[in-house]
């Protein structure tokens, strides 16, 4: 291999994307530069399908990524799908997403459809064997989950589920400090999510079906993903009770809340929390998030409520997320400044966790950097224990865990 030993001041790059680009190295010493090994780095095709919220954020940094050449997207909204194509100046279109997967170019995929049409998409990117980015939840329905996670273990690919939080500072910090046995094993933890009933609203708009979305599976999954993140392998869950309620969100055909207690097998509890149908008046635009967890050493104690930033003005503020279709008339005066879970815009672009999850997935498949992304796994995991608690509320009485995916839908089902 050839190496270049020395100082660089400038490197210029070719893509057939993007103009020569000219990166300075002011003073910077690169010592060792392995030449040959980015000289043949090829440039990857990105299938996006989904364009709305989050397909659009994901595909507009794809746009800005140097190893990505050839971007196509697919949606069954036409108007949606032409409208970002264009913004983004995307390679290809199509209504049809097994289309696009056919597509030659295509080296990797980005499954960025509505909450509950996740699995066709999956299941059709699995057979062409390239590596993926999954929307959370997995699927909402825990036989399709299954099936979708044998089928991505079968075929040996390297899938992960896009839950996002993992990607913020103060919980990579709090993750390390555990992971290293700062506060040691963990005994008793608490989450709390508090959500605007604006961004249910807008999540159930397009489907009548809304059996599965729950606050749990759709939102509370974020959070549970999290907690069972931060706490580590030892956190087992062998049991669940848990309650809802739902006086205000059954209009929508979904539930206000549901509190739950796990149990772990060595003994550990934790109480996992959601509401969301806080009025829209409520500051916090989507999301807000309190941790604590103890351990037989310390504690960590995360206050995520979005309190620290507040604006209030005469000028009223519509909802943080507004997708296609969604017509909601709020007057809000008083906004929690970065309670939108996936960033915030300044100067027409997305700074935040999803701009940080979406380039270390880009760094992934295109470098083959370790990332902290959620796996298949843990993303048919995390739904499993979801639903578990809407049955143990469904039911009054104790789930017992792990529970097998055609038990837990019998019950939720029957
Ligand atoms: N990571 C995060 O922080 C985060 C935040 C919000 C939403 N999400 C998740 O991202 C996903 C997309 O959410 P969104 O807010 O972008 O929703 P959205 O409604 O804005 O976009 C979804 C798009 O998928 C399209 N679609 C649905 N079925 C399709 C199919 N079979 N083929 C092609 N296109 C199809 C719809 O037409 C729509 O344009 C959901 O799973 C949601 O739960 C993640």
């Amino acid at each position: 291999m050839m190496r270049y030993h020395g100082t660089i001041t400038a490197v210029a790059l070719h893509t057939s994307r993007h103009q020569p680009v000219f990166i300075r190295f002011n003073t910077q010493k690169l010592a060792t530069v392995e030449w040959e090994k980015m000289a043949n780095r090829k440039e990857l095709g990105l299938a996006v399908i989904g364009c709305g919220v989050v397909g659009r954020m994901r595909s507009t940094l794809a746009k800005d990524f140097p190893g990505i050449g050839w971007i196509g997207l697919a949606d069954i909204n036409e108007d949606l799908g032409k409208k970002l194509k264009n913004d983004i100046d995307a390679d290809y279109f199509t209504t049809d997403f097994r289309e696009l997967i056919a597509r030659p170019e295509v080296d990797a995929v980005i499954i960025a459809t509505s909450t509950w049409s996740h699995v066709e998409p999956t299941l059709a990117a699995v057979d062409r064997g390239v590596p993926m980015l999954i929307e959370k939840p997995l699927a909402t329905d825990a036989r399709e989950s299954a099936q979708v996670l044998a089928a991505i273990t079968a075929a040996d690919i390297d899938a992960v589920v896009g839950y996002t939080q993992r990607f913020r500072r103060r919980f990579l910090a709090t993750k390390e400090r555990i992971v290293t046995g700062q506060i040691g094993d963990v005994t008793a933890a608490v989450t709390r999510a508090f959500m605007n009933r604006m961004a249910p609203t807008g999540e159930v708009r397009l489907t009548q079906d809304r059996r599965f979305l729950t606050p749990m599976v759709v939102s509370g999954t974020h959070s549970l993903d999290m907690c069972l993140w931060l706490m580590g392998d030892a956190a087992k869950p062998v049991s669940v009770f848990a309650r809802s309620t739902d006086r205000v969100m059954s209009d929508l055909g979904t539930k206000d809340a549901t509190f739950g207690v796990f149990t772990m097998e060595d003994g550990a509890i934790w109480s996992m929390n959601i509401c969301w149908s806080l009025p829209t008046a409520w500051p916090g635009a989507v999301y807000g998030l309190e941790i604590g967890i103890v351990g037989t050493k310390g504690v960590i104690d995360i206050e995520d409520t979005h309190r620290d930033t507040i604006l209030a003005t005469e000028i009223p503020q519509g909802p943080a997320y507004n997708p296609d279709g969604l017509d909601l008339k709020v007057q809000r005066g008083v906004d929690f400044l970065t309670s939108f879970p996936p960033g915030d815009m300044y100067g027409g672009e997305l700074w935040g966790p999803l701009r940080e999850e979406t380039n270390s997935w880009f760094q992934r498949i295109y470098s083959g950097k370790k990332t902290p992304h959620a796996t298949a796994t843990e993303g048919h995991r995390n739904l499993l224990l979801t639903m578990a608690m809407d049955l143990s509320a469904k039911r009054g009485q104790e789930v017992l865990l792990p529970i097998e995916p055609d038990e837990l839908m019998a019950g939720l089902e029957s």
